[in-house]
Order: structure tokens, then C-alpha cells, then sequence
């Protein structure tokens, strides 16, 4: 504890930014910040309370928000957050997220941040980075979306690549290792059960594998784009988690297995 609080761990992009002082969270604001706790506030308002409540921004740039309280799996990703059950609550959490969204205009003036966005566009405020380090959990559901500093609007069914991308994890074994998830995750049962969680119709299943391919390439320009401008944190992590040749694995992986996750998905 120091004057600033308890320092929350957790994600990469704000290490050791993020405070909590006693129901609130201190965390540094994003530039769009204004426009997305109107949004998180709109939400709340159509019966979507899975997220923090913007309290307010700091004269020296950071934004206010409530704690929520609960467990949040951090790597090494612990077997109680890998189950199906916690699998098929992070879907429902998420498309609880997009039909409150569906009531609610995304601010169209708003600069959302494009690094994660669908390249494609749409008017779904996406959360974007659906890890398991972004989700409180109570009960063993997931009980909450946190860090929505990616958020941006697009087609719900990118949001659900990603959030895949990160749970299922849609990652070739030895890279899921790397990544600190347990072994034995089956990718194509768990990306069904995903969908199924989240009730996705089977026009978007089809299309899901492939939105997948698109998400994962979205990722790796940002990664590169991270590495080029210097980024000690991200060139640390390319680095720890096996360079390029890991995300070329990955990539070959999801070309490889693609009939094998539409068949998952739609028998
Ligand atoms: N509102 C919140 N309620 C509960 N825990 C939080 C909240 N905000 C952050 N945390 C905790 O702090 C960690 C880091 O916060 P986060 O906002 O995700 O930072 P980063 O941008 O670095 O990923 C999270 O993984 C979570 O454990
Ligand atoms: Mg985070």
C-alpha cells in the first residue's frame, strides 16, 4: 500500500499504473475517455452492470472507476478459469455486452482507438481485449469486463474472435504453453463451447474461423507496430514468448484447423 493505493497487477499496458484506494481503481485515462464512460454509463442504463462505473477523470489525466470485486485469472492461468462452464460465462458475459450495446449509438465523433479495431467496421462497441486478465470472475462465472481501453466499434463477431483468440485459446499447443495456459485445452470443443455460450446464430459460425485468421493478423500488426516504435514491454514479451517464428506457428495452425473448428462448430 502507498499514498497512491494498492497497486493492482494484471495486465501490460498500464503495469504499475493501476491503483485501487478502497472502492475505486485509479488507472490511467484513455485519450477517448469522455466518449467512453458516456458509452459504459448508456450501457448501464440499458441493464448491462458487468463492467466498472466511470466515476470520473483527475486534472492529471487518469480516470476513477469502481472496484469490482472478484477473482481475476492472471498467468499462469489457473484450471478453475479454463473449465467449459467458465468458458461459456465469458460468452454469455459477452453477448450481454452487445445487446445492451445494440440500444445504445456509439459516439461516432469519438477518435476510438484503432490498434484492435475491426478492420471491417460496425456499430457494436467491441471490448477488443476479452483476456482472461480483463475479467472478474464470482462463483466461477465471469461477473465482469474490465480495461476497455482498446474498446471500439465494430461487428460483434470480431469481439468474439478475439475473446476466442485469448480463451479458447485459439493458440497451437506449444504456443498455448508459452503462454502459461494449462495443458490439454481442446481448441475446437472449447470454441464451440464459447459460441454456444454466447448463443451465436450459424450464419456467423461459419464465418467465425475465418474471423478468427483476420483478428490474429490484426494482433500481430500490433505487436510489430509496438516493437518497431521501441516498446520495451512488448519487445521483452515477442521475445520470451518465441519471436515471429511463434506467431507464424500460430497462423499455419489456424489455416490448418480451420474445417476442423467450422466442423466443431456447426455439428
Ligand atoms: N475496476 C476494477 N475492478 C477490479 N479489478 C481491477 C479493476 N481494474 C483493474 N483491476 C485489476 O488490475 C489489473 C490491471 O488493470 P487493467 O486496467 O486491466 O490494466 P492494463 O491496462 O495494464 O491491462 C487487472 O488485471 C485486474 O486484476
Ligand atoms: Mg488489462
Amino acid at each position: 500500500m502507498t499514498a497512491e493505493g494498492e497497486a493492482l497487477v494484471g495486465g501490460m499496458m498500464n503495469a504499475g499504473a493501476v491503483f485501487r484506494r478502497g472502492a475505486l481503481v485509479e488507472r490511467p485515462a484513455p485519450r477517448n475517455a469522455r466518449a467512453l464512460h458516456a458509452h459504459l454509463l448508456a450501457l448501464k442504463e440499458h441493464g448491462f452492470d458487468a463492467a466498472p462505473s466511470p466515476v470520473g477523470l483527475t486534472a492529471d489525466g487518469r480516470e476513477q472507476l469502481t472496484f469490482v470485486p472478484g477473482d481475476v485469472p492472471l498467468p499462469p492461468f489457473p484450471g478453475w478459469a479454463m473449465t467449459g462452464s467458465a468458458l461459456a460465462s465469458v460468452g454469455s458475459l459477452l453477448r450481454r455486452l452487445h445487446d445492451a450495446g445494440a440500444a445504445v449509438a456509439v459516439d461516432t465523433r469519438a477518435e476510438w482507438p484503432r490498434d484492435l479495431a475491426d478492420p471491417e467496421g460496425g456499430t457494436t462497441l467491441c471490448h477488443n481485449d476479452v483476456c482472461p486478465d480483463n475479467v472478474v470472475f464470482r462463483d466461477g462465472r465471469a461477473a465482469a469486463l474490465i480495461d476497455f481501453d482498446f474498446a471500439a466499434p465494430g461487428r460483434p463477431l470480431w469481439d468474439i474472435a478475439m475473446t476466442a483468440r485469448y480463451w479458447v485459446p485459439m493458440l497451437d499447443p506449444g504456443s498455448a504453453a508459452a503462454a502459461l495456459y494449462p495443458a490439454g485445452l481442446e481448441a475446437p470443443a472449447r470454441l464451440r463451447i464459447l459460441a454456444d455460450g454466447y448463443g451465436l446464430p450459424a450464419g456467423d459460425r461459419a464465418e467465425l474461423p475465418g474471423v478468427v485468421e483476420q483478428a490474429t493478423e490484426v494482433c500481430r500488426a500490433f505487436v510489430a507496430r509496438r516493437v518497431a516504435d521501441g516498446d520495451p514491454l512488448y519487445l521483452q514479451a515477442l521475445a520470451e514468448r518465441g519471436g515471429w517464428e511463434r506467431w507464424d506457428r500460430v497462423q499455419a495452425w489456424l489455416v490448418d484447423h480451420r474445417e476442423t473448428f467450422t466442423a466443431a462448430l456447426l455439428n
